[in-house]
Formats: C-alpha cells, structure tokens, sequence
C-alpha cells in the first residue's frame, strides 16, 4: 500500500464532506436554488472588526516581515493572556509560563493529546461531542483504547459529575499501569449546555487525587453564553493543576475562526514542555497575526469594546435561537438545549433516521444540516438528532426554517 495504512480506515469528516458537497453543487445553481448551508461550526455573524483594526502592524506605510513566532507564541502574548484576559472576563490570573499560543482551540487539543496519549492509553468522552482531535490522534499513529459515558437528551448529554467520577475512578483503579484521559468540554458543541463551575471542580479534585487521570478542558464557547459567565478554566480549580489542561480559542467570539487564534494552557510543567514539542513539530511556529489578536484582546483599554461586541453578538445569537425554537416547535420538532449559549440548534429528527433527514433536506428543502452521528464515536444517540448552526443573519435563518417547515408540511 503506498498510503500509510491507518488513512483509509479513517474516514473524510462528515460535517466537512457535506459542507463541501453542498458548496460544489451551489457554484451550479441560480443563488434562489442554492442550498443554504447550516453545517459549518462557524459563527458568520460575529464582528472581528474592533480586533483586527487595532493590529497595529498592518496599518502602518510598509508592513514589517511576519516572522515565526518562538514556539510557544510571543512572549508579550502569553504575558498578556496571564496577566490579563481571564482577569478581564473572570478575575482570574495565570502564569505567563502556563500559557502557550496555539493554532486554534484544535492546536491546543492536539498538543495536549499528543503531549499524553501513549498506545493502550484510555480516552473517555462525552456520548455527544467534539469528536475530531481523536481522529487527530489516530492519524498520529497513536494506538488509544476509547471508553464512552453515558447521559441521554434529558441531561443534554452531559454526565453527571457523580457518575463521571465513579467511572474514571474505577477505570483508574483497573488500569492503573495506563492514563485515563477524560477529554470532555466546558460549554457544550453540539447542545449549548453548559457545565456548571462546581461540577467542574468536582472533576477537577478528582485529577487532584489520582495518579493517572488526566483532564483536557475545551472550553473554546465559554463567552458564548446567555446566561452569565462563570469561570471555565479547570487549571485554577485543582489544587496545583497537575494533569490537567484548558483548550481555549478567539475563534467563536470573535469570528476568527480562519485566522488560528488559539490557548493552551496547563500548570503541569512537565506536560507543557510535552505538549510544547508536538506544537514545534507539528506547525513550525504559533501565527504571529494570532499572538498580536491575544494582545489586543488582552489590552484592559479594549475591554469594554470587546465586551460590548460579545454581548451583541449573545444577543443575536439568542434571538436566532428563540426564533428556531419557536419555529420548528411549532412543527413538533424539539431543541434539546437548555439554551445557556450556542452557535447551534441541537434538534429532534422527525424519523429517527438523522443521515436520511439531512440528506433528504438537502435534495428537497435545499438547507444542509449535520446528523448527529457526526458527534459520536459509538453509535446510540447520534441518529435521532441534527445539528444545525443558527450563527447566521436572521433572514438567512429564517429562509432556512421556511423551506424545512414546507418540506415538513408536504411530508405530512
Ligand atoms: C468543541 C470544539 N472545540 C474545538 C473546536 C475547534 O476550534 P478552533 O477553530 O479554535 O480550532 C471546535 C470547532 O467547531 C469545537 O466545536
């Protein structure tokens, strides 16, 4: 075989290979035929302008080279990130040796993985969640044994922080010759459930008190919330932050997705320096354009703009959920969200068949969801639910639910 072996196991990412479809065939529709594209994780409607227009460097004469950044992003980010960032938002400080600029919340989970997993490891996730890094890791070469919880819709699939504790224990005790890595999320894609701060904690103390479990926190929609922020970050709620890291990211508030803005950031010194190598080997150096945004975000004279901007932003993102709420409730289809902050409608299918519905939505309502398979890793929940990205203009938004409510109504 002249391909490495593992890659045709593994297989194109589904939300990618729709939105892609969905792409070629619109460049050969008239725009009023085109599909409307609701799969990407992307928040089309967020404002990146008083960010990017305080980037000195681009505004001046003769723009300077863009160099490589050190490997861990510019001093003067990860200065700024903590000293000031999660002050700004949460009163709370970090250590500029704790923090490393990365490419996107996505660089920040692949170091943290890269730095950790070893062949026979055990991962555990979440029954619907971000499930991309693990093929990450896969194309990695590494050979890790994979252990899913289980919540069912009534929890918004989030575990309990009793039972999650209960079950990395006991797999902690049975293997204790391995790690445990508990890779789980603060706000939740695809649900907008939140994880509240003392069950975090409660998670937290347990990675405290035991010797192989280690934790990796994404918590890249923590200022995506309606419902009032409360710190995310799991490194300040252990005692000293052993075994555990946060993934962070400017993608989702800021709409930079494209751009790379990442955060990892650990107090566990020895996995810093592990998880630093897979960064230097895997990009070569932290996007500088990236640790210029860390320090305009992270400049107390921008805060209140900023600040301003997310709140507009959660407002939007708000008024489009209700307005999906309210819509395909009507058609008897729910949202199981409690609706604390998303990019996303998590919602029922009608017919339990969710790869079907998409497909079929596609063809004949011309709007392109996500089947919820595409957030697990062992099937159970994933078909009878879609995911659907409400980031988008209130009249994109509302097209969309007129064409799925008139499919809906000539199926019936
Ligand atoms: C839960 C979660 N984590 C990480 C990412 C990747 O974020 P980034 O673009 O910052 O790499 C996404 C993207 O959709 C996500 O939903």
């Amino acid at each position: 075989m002249r391909v490495y072996s593992v890659l045709p196991q593994i297989r194109y990412s589904k939300i990618r290979e729709i939105a892609e479809k969905v792409a070629m065939k619109n460049r050969l529709l008239p725009p009023e035929e085109r599909v409307i594209n609701l799969t990407m994780g992307q928040n089309f409607i967020g404002d990146p302008t008083p960010v990017i227009k305080k980037i000195g460097l681009l505004f001046g004469e003769k723009i300077p080279p863009f160099l490589y950044a050190p490997s861990l992003g510019t001093f003067s980010a990860r200065e700024s990130v903590a000293n000031n960032f999660y002050y700004l938002w949460y009163g709370a400080r970090l250590e500029t040796d704790w923090v490393m600029i990365t490419d996107g919340a996505m660089g920040a989970i692949r170091n943290a993985m890269g730095a950790v997993v070893e062949d026979g490891d055990i991962i555990v996730v979440d029954p619907i969640t971000f499930i991309y890094s693990l093929t990450t890791l896969r194309i990695y070469g590494r050979k890790f044994k994979l252990e899913v919880l289980d919540a069912d819709e009534d929890t918004y699939f989030i575990p309990s922080p009793d039972y999650i504790i209960e079950f990395l224990d006991t797999l902690s005790q049975k293997n204790s010759d391995k790690k445990i890595i508990y890779y789980t999320q603060f706000g939740f894609n695809p649900s907008g459930a939140f994880r509240s701060k003392s069950d975090l904690k409660k998670i937290a103390e347990l990675v405290d008190d035991s010797k192989n479990i280690i934790l990796i926190n994404d918590i890249v929609y923590h200022l995506i919330r309606f419902d009032g922020l409360e710190l995310p970050l799991a490194s300040l709620l252990s005692d000293e932050g052993r075994n555990i890291f946060d993934c962070d990211a400017l993608s989702k508030p800021f709409s930079l997705m494209g751009l790379r803005v990442g955060v990892l950031i650990t107090r566990d010194k020895e996995l810093f320096d592990a998880a630093a190598k897979i960064q230097q080997y895997s990009i070569v150096s932290p996007n500088t354009f990236a640790c210029e945004i860390w320090n305009v975000v992270s400049d107390p004279e921008n805060f209140r703009e900023l600040k301003e901007t997310v709140e507009r932003l959660n407002k939007k993102l708000k008024e489009n959920f209700e307005m999906t709420r309210k819509n395909l409730g009507k058609l008897g289809i729910d949202i199981v969200s409690p609706g604390q902050g998303t990019l996303y409608a998590f919602i029922k299918v009608p017919n339990g068949d969710s790869e079907k519905f998409v497909d079929d939505l596609i063809e004949h309502a011309r709007v392109a969801l996500v089947p919820g398979t595409a957030f697990e890793v062992v099937p159970k929940y994933g078909r009878y639910y879609a995911r659907m990205t409400i980031s988008v203009t209130k009249k994109q938004l509302q097209e969309a639910l007129e064409r799925i409510e008139k499919f809906l109504r000539q199926q019936s």
